[in-house]
């Protein structure tokens, strides 16, 4: 597997790749991520991943200094998994000392995570916008378990006519459903018992949804998952197509939802 520090490397190997597919990632790489890859590899011959702990989409009182960073076992994944390229760029490479330029979008970016996590949406759709530009891909994946996330980049993507097909791929889950994720880390003993409830009252409002209203499947989750232990973020039946808050009416819903354990934030949907 090759290993790129700058993007004048990435551009000299662009250029002997006809179809190229693009996984971006903060690192710390969990079998979630692995899927990303092997589903990247259905799109095309060469697959790159980066590995970039994006500065600009934590808040200041977030876990930017303490997230995971496991390089070296990384790449060691990524290479099993046949992954051709990784690319890790430094921090100054990719914001420069006069960085002035963000992408921002508006509508889906603003509620959920968006409105919790300050800039959190910018600083994402920037650094992926910038990564799609350095590295040029035909194809980039992402995890559906980021659901507003995905929303945020494939209206990023067309909104700008960037010419770039977005595939998203479901979550993947531990044996006891709780969707993988590096911040699972953070997670004690005892908050790791409680976490999967997460994913088992999701499934309940997802049934629930079908005999009782919205407002009350909401009410009966967040009083759920307090109960066992959660401090709820959110927790909000929308419509999938533009993340607005369903009505009745609505059909193709999403469930979107984020709580802390503890110190740890988790998200999950369904
Ligand atoms: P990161 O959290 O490392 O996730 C990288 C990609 O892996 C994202 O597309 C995410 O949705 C996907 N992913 C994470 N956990 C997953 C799971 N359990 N199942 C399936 N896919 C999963 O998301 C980011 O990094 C950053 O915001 C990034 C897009 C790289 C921009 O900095």
């Amino acid at each position: 597997m090759h290993q790129f520090n700058t993007i004048s490397e990435i551009r000299t190997w662009r250029k002997s790749h006809k179809h190229l597919v693009f996984v971006p990632t903060m690192g710390s790489l969990h079998a979630g991520h692995c899927q990303l890859v092997r589903e990247a590899k259905k799109y095309a011959d060469k697959v790159i991943v980066s590995i970039f702990v994006n500065p600009t989409q934590f808040g200041i009182n977030e876990d930017f200094s303490t997230y995971p960073r496991t390089e070296t076992q990384d790449c060691e994944l990524l290479t099993a998994e046949g992954c051709d390229a990784v690319f890790l760029p430094n921090t100054e490479m990719i914001y420069g000392p006069n960085f002035q330029t963000s992408v921002r979008v508006s509508q889906v970016s603003q509620n959920y995570c968006g409105a919790s996590r300050a800039g959190h949406f910018d600083g994402v759709a920037t650094v992926v916008c910038k990564l799609f530009n350095i590295i040029q891909p035909d194809v980039a994946v992402f995890g559906l378990k980021d659901f507003q996330q995905f929303a945020v980049i494939e209206a990023m993507t067309r909104d700008l006519h960037l010419p770039i097909e977005v595939i998203g791929v479901p979550t993947v889950r531990e044996l006891d459903g709780l969707a993988m994720s590096s911040r699972n880390f953070y997670l004690n003993e005892k908050e790791r018992e409680i976490a999967p409830h997460f994913y088992r009252i999701l499934q309940k409002a997802r049934e629930n949804l079908a005999t009782k209203t919205i407002a009350n499947v909401e009410k009966k989750a967040i009083l759920e998952l307090t109960n066992v232990g959660f401090v709820v973020d959110y927790f909000s039946v929308v419509r999938r197509f533009d993340l607005k808050l369903a009505t009745e009416n609505d059909g193709d819903l999403i469930i979107l939802a984020a709580v802390k354990l503890g110190k740890t934030r988790l998200i999950d949907n369904l």
